[in-house]
């Protein structure tokens, strides 16, 4: 999946080292984690045991990291985890500064179209808070549906986890 992506304003590129920088930074504002990991800040040294697949440093496969066209300037990531059946699951995250310009919704679809066209999977799926209106609102443009609301027993709860988590699915058109 290491392919470039384009949308009308955004480039996506696979993340490389030369990101590290801006995807740390991206963790440090607690209003982007709020979430994630409840807006704790995550040490850059990744000792936070709470650095996981959620933490991209520059390295993964599977994430891109996504700059204005015109300025260059970074917005933030997408990503598509392959499940290894068929199947991916998309994420993203962006900086407060661009939120509600419409860039997660577009950067969402060129991931999906490139999901099905691309690397051949027949469905995406994508999980987020319950209580998480704008990545949920991001998944409903994005042609997304509701599959199931669920609840995570034993993880560290974080406010508004008792109202569960989401999964939503597209599938590809026959
Ligand atoms: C979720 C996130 C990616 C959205 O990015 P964005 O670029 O602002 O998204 P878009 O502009 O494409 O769309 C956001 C939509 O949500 C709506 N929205 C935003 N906040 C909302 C809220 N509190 N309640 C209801 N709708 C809300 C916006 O109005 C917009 O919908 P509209 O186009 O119909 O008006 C961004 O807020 C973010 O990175 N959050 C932190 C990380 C995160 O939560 N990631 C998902 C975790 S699974």
């Amino acid at each position: 999946m290491q392919q470039d992506l384009e949308t009308p304003r955004l480039r996506l590129r696979p993340v490389s080292p030369a990101d590290r920088d801006d995807l740390f930074a991206l963790e440090q504002d607690p209003q982007v984690m709020r979430f994630l990991n409840g807006g704790r800040p995550t040490p850059l040294d990744g000792t936070d045991p709470s650095v996981d697949f959620l933490m991209p440093r520059g390295t993964e496969q599977d994430v891109w990291s996504a700059r204005e066209k015109v300025s260059g300037a970074f917005v933030g990531w997408f990503a598509l985890y392959d499940r290894g059946d068929g199947s991916a699951e998309l994420g993203y995250r962006l900086r407060r500064a661009v939120w509600g310009l419409g860039y997660a919704s577009e950067g969402a679809r060129a991931l999906v179209e490139a999901g099905f066209s691309c690397f051949g999977f027949a469905r995406i799926i994508a999980n987020t808070m319950a209580i998480n209106e704008a990545s949920r609102r991001v998944l409903e443009k994005t042609g997304f549906t509701h599959v199931r609301t669920f609840h995570v027993e034993g993880l560290d709860r974080l406010p508004g986890a008792e109202h569960g988590d989401v999964e939503y699915e597209i599938r590809r058109k026959a």
